[in-house]
Formats: C-alpha cells, structure tokens, sequence
C-alpha cells in the first residue's frame, strides 16, 4: 500500500482539541496541551522520516489571546519549557525551525529563544518544521500589505506578494490537516491554502499518531488535483 504514495512536500496542520481529550478523561486542559506538544515532537519525527519537507503546526492563534489569561499563561510557559529542553534533539534530527505569527505580543524571553532556534537550527536541511504562535492569516496578509506600502509598491504581483508573506519562499502547503471533528479553517494560512488538499479527522490531536498521518498521506495520495485545469482522462 505504502508502494505508490504520494508524498506531500508541505503538510500543514490544525492540531485541534487538546482540551476536549483531556476533559473527556476529567483531566484538566493543560494535560492535554503536554500530550498534544508530545504528539507534535512524534509527528515531526514521523514526517521527516516520510521525506516530508515542510510541516507547519499551529500551535497559537491571534484569536487564542481570548481564552482565560490562565490557560495562556500555561501554553506560553509549555511553549518556552519545551523549546528550551529540544534544541539539542532538533539539531541531531536535522530539523529547521522557523516560526511564523507577530514576534510583538510574545514575552521577551521566548522571542529570544525563538530568534536563537532559528539561528542554531538554519543550516539544518533534513525537514523546515514551522511554528505558527500568535498567528493569524489575516495578520500575516495586513503585515504584508503594510511592508508593501513602506517599500512603496506601486503594484505587486502574487510571487511578491507571497514573499513578503510570514512563510517567504517555502512552497504552499500540499496537505492540510485538521483534527478533532472541526471543518474550519480558524484564520491559518489564508493566502497559501488556495489549491491545498484538506483533510479532517474525528480523532483529537492527543490522539493522533505516526499511523494517522500515513492514513491521511494515503488519501492525498488518491486526490486528483487540478488547479482549475482539465485533465485527460
Ligand atoms: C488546540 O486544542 C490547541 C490550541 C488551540 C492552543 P484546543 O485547546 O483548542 O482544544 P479544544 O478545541 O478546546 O478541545
Ligand atoms: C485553532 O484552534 C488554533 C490552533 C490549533 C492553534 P481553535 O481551537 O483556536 O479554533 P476554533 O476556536 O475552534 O475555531
Ligand atoms: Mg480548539
């Protein structure tokens, strides 16, 4: 079966319902925040190994700020805790990170430690693991716009334009995944899903493993995209 898979060369995902997973076993949501970045570390591990090339996870939203400052207290402080213990296993496994979102609102230290993983981590080539925290995909097109304007554009052409975006160069996502039964988008990469495959699942992302991902590989796999084309048949 894994005979003629099609790789994606970007996954994308909406790593959904950490807090419904831990409520369901009456833990608290933050439980299901530290099995979900513990699903994360599987599934980069998992995507480089596929020859994946480009995995971008939404980890925090522009519209997360309004949940209870005590829940965002805690992913922030899970966020910095977590990059701080990974660096070196990021560096032995090849992996590039880049984050995208505002570098503004975030606290001073883990912008520092972001700024020094993308440092530490540039020359890394094996997989580019993007981190969307406090991104939004309409942020990230009005700071775009914006970055036009000081530039003084008079015009802009999509290849331009797609530069000036968080993500620059690095190609759109080929599949989007989204756990935990919700079919929406919630304002990630606006501009970049215009032709990307999407894929839901029930499972919440606690729950999801190495052999879900295949299963979602798998049925990219069988799509015919045809970015507005006709085929022949
Ligand atoms: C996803 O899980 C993680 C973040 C949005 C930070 P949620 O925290 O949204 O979990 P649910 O959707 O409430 O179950
Ligand atoms: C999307 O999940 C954001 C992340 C996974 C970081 P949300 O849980 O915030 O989305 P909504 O509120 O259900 O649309
Ligand atoms: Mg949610």
């Amino acid at each position: 079966m894994m005979g003629h898979i099609k790789i994606p060369q970007h996954i994308a995902i909406i790593m959904d319902g950490n807090g419904r997973w831990a409520n369901r076993q009456g833990l608290p949501r933050i439980v299901g925040h530290y099995r979900g970045a513990e699903v994360a570390e599987e599934i980069v591990k998992a995507c480089a190994n596929l020859g994946v090339k480009y995995l971008s996870l939404f980890a925090f939203s522009t519209e997360n700020w309004n949940r209870p400052q005590e829940e965002v207290n805690l992913l922030f402080d899970l966020l910095k805790s977590y990059l701080s213990q990974k660096k070196e296993e990021l560096l032995e496994q090849g992996v590039r990170l880049k984050f995208i979102g505002r570098r503004d609102r975030i606290g001073r230290d883990l912008r520092l430690l972001m700024e020094e993983l993308e440092r530490d981590t540039s020359q890394n080539c094996r997989i580019t693991v993007i981190l969307a925290v406090d991104y939004g995909g309409r942020d990230d097109i009005l700071r775009a716009i914006n970055k036009a304007l000081r530039l003084e554009f008079s015009s802009i052409d999509e290849e331009t334009f797609s530069e000036l975006l968080d993500l620059g160069n690095i190609p759109p996502p080929d599949l989007l995944i989204r756990t935990a039964g919700e079919k929406r988008i919630s304002n990630f990469l606006l501009w970049h899903i215009a032709y990307t495959e999407l894929y839901f699942t029930d499972l919440c992302w606690p729950e999801f493993t190495p052999a879900e991902l295949i299963k979602a590989v798998e049925d990219f796999s069988r799509r015919t995209r045809k970015f507005g084309r006709i085929l022949d048949e």
